[in-house]
């Protein structure tokens, strides 16, 4: 007598016609054959019990990977829109239940730039991504040891920038920039006024520095004192002549966090941000990739070029 089917009709009648399953049945047979026998031991038997958690184990090893494919889309989507927000943060433009897509397609320009010459590259900027390129031979460049002061080793050729815009006119740049804290890499954007000398606003939406000592690189307190402090020495004859500044320092960038607070009535102020209490080389580390991507291994090429551009309007 032929033994009762547990699956539907339609179904078996469908794999019997199937050449696959046909080539695989004998194996099904023996796995079926191999279940029915475990299922029929006692839940005491070693075996029932190790082969019920390796089932199991492929069960969720299965979901898991479904769920895993299944999201990755919703995932990236997520990151492009948090990516935005934080862009929109640096450039002062998020507030509360703010549409973010809307206000960055409105208000947001991205542009690649070339880091040797400092000029605009072709391509599309808003397909770019700048950590990937970094990572590929092709599309970097490892840095010169000497020069490595933020030590990320390697840089990709071409750096994507926002551009905030107001009709035609740009009111603001946002720079990536990145290097070494004390346990982290941090990842974050300064936001330049369009003189492309005063800051706006700094903020770092990747890091893994120790929370309330290098993690307060986040905290809105600290960020808010980076507001309208400058980036590079200027040709300020007193300063000169003082000797504040030096006749080489003159166009490299001149911006660094300081041991404890700034005295905002002595000269040089303009060039200090307050350190992180209790978080010194969290601090030197920020100093260290605000003036390597100030210099000329970063956007200092680029920022002369806006500066020029910014003079002759003005
Ligand atoms: C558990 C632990 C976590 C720390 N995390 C940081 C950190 O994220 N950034 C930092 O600069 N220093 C951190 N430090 C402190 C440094 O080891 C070092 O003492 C400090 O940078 C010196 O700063 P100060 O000269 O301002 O006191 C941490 C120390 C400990 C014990």
């Amino acid at each position: 007598m032929r033994k009762q089917c547990p699956y539907p009709e339609k179904l078996c009648s469908k794999l019997e016609q199937c050449a696959y399953y046909q080539k695989v049945k004998p194996y099904c047979e023996k796995f079926k054959a191999y279940c029915d026998k475990v299922l029929a031991l006692s839940n005491d038997n070693l075996e029932k019990t190790i082969a019920i958690a390796v089932a199991l184990c492929l069960v969720c090893a299965v979901l898991v990977s479904l769920a895993a494919v299944a999201l990755k889309p919703l995932q990236v989507s997520n990151k492009e829109l948090d990516m935005k927000k934080n862009i929109l943060d640096v450039a002062g433009l998020l507030q509360e239940n703010s549409d973010i897509e809307k206000v960055f397609a409105s208000q947001i320009e991205a542009k690649l730039v070339d880091l040797e010459t400092g000029e605009y590259a072709e391509g599309n900027a808003n397909e770019y991504d700048q950590r990937k390129a970094a990572k590929d031979p092709a599309q970097s460049v490892a840095i010169p040891k000497d020069k490595d002061i933020a030590h990320i080793r390697i840089k990709a050729k071409l750096a994507k920038v926002y551009l905030v815009k107001d009709g035609n006119t740009t009111k603001s740049i946002i720079l990536p920039v990145s290097g070494y804290g004390l346990w982290s890499t941090l990842y974050g954007f300064l936001a330049l006024e369009a003189d492309g000398q005063t800051v706006q606003s700094i903020n770092f939406y990747d890091q893994a520095e120790t929370p309330g000592l290098g993690g307060e690189v986040v905290n809105p307190k600290w960020r808010a004192l980076w507001k309208g402090k400058k980036v590079y020495a200027e040709v300020d004859q007193a300063s000169l002549e003082k000797g504040l500044i030096e006749e080489a320092d003159k166009g490299e960038p001149a911006l660094a966090l300081i041991k404890g607070t700034v005295d905002t009535s002595k000269a040089g102020s303009q060039y200090q941000v307050d350190g992180l209490a209790g978080a010194s080389l969290t601090s030197t580390g920020v100093t260290n990739l605000v003036r390597y991507w100030m210099s000329k291994e970063g956007f200092s090429t680029y920022l002369s070029k806006v500066r020029t551009v910014a003079e002759k309007k003005s």
